[in-house]
């Protein structure tokens, strides 16, 4: 399987969405990364549903929603209405996990689970068969632009492994500080869809080069 590349469009310049969009489009990207924040399981608010139904009119790229917010579950079928073909929720922000996966799938959507750094993923043993995707945070989550954390690589072999044992076909997941540097450590690691905002979105000669010099570290 060829590996998926998602922009994040947290680091785009939201002035001009549509074209930045266009850009990832024609750069090949495979998705694009939609991060919701709300001020309080992250310091920031950024994007809500508004922004996921703007983008559902200008593209028809699988719209991958990353949900850092507390009670995802309260918000799970707006994000459904407004055109979300994955979203991935926190496993720090949900004590119900295994209720509110299988929501997400009941939605007709992909259901993504994530990681914060220093969270265990052993949880992922009982919830093989609920989940599409795993992400696994590369940085704490809430900004873009910050520097990759190196035992990720660990964190991502033993997921590998686990997803393995228990016979789940979910796909990795990594997200922060992805760029020319770290990308082909993670894909060696085992992740298949690399999450980049900074080294696309602000790449010096513009975005399709910045999806493009991923792609050929992952040749
Ligand atoms: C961080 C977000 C990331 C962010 C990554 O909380 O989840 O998606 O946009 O940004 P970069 O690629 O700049 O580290
Ligand atoms: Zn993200």
């Amino acid at each position: 399987m060829e590996t998926l590349i998602s922009p994040s469009i947290l680091s785009a310049d939201l002035r001009y969405l549509e074209g930045q969009i266009r850009a990832c489009e024609e750069g090949g990207a495979d998705a694009i990364h939609i991060d919701v924040m709300d001020g309080r399981f992250v310091p920031l608010i950024t994007f809500g549903q508004a922004i996921v139904k703007a983008c559902r009119q200008i593209t028809s790229l699988p719209l991958d929603c990353h949900l850092m917010i507390v009670e995802p579950e309260k918000q799970l079928e707006e994000f459904a209405k407004a055109g979300a073909d994955l979203i991935t929720v926190h496993w720090e922000t949900c004590p119900h996990i295994h209720r509110t996966l299988q929501t997400i799938r009941s939605l007709g959507l992909q259901a993504g689970l994530t990681f914060n750094p220093a969270t265990p993923v052993d949880g992922l043993e009982y919830l093989g068969d609920l989940v599409d995707l795993v992400l696994i945070m590369s940085v704490n989550p809430g900004f873009g632009g910050q520097a990759f954390i190196p035992s990720t690589i660990t964190k991502i072999e033993k997921t590998s492994a686990l997803l393995k044992k228990i016979g789940s076909p979910a796909i990795i997941q990594v997200d922060g500080g992805i760029e020319a540097a770290t990308v082909r450590s993670v894909y060696d690691a085992g992740a298949r869809n690399m999450v980049a905002g900074t080294s696309i979105f602000k790449h010096p000669e513009g975005i399709q080069a910045g999806i493009h010099t991923l792609r050929e570290k992952l040749k």
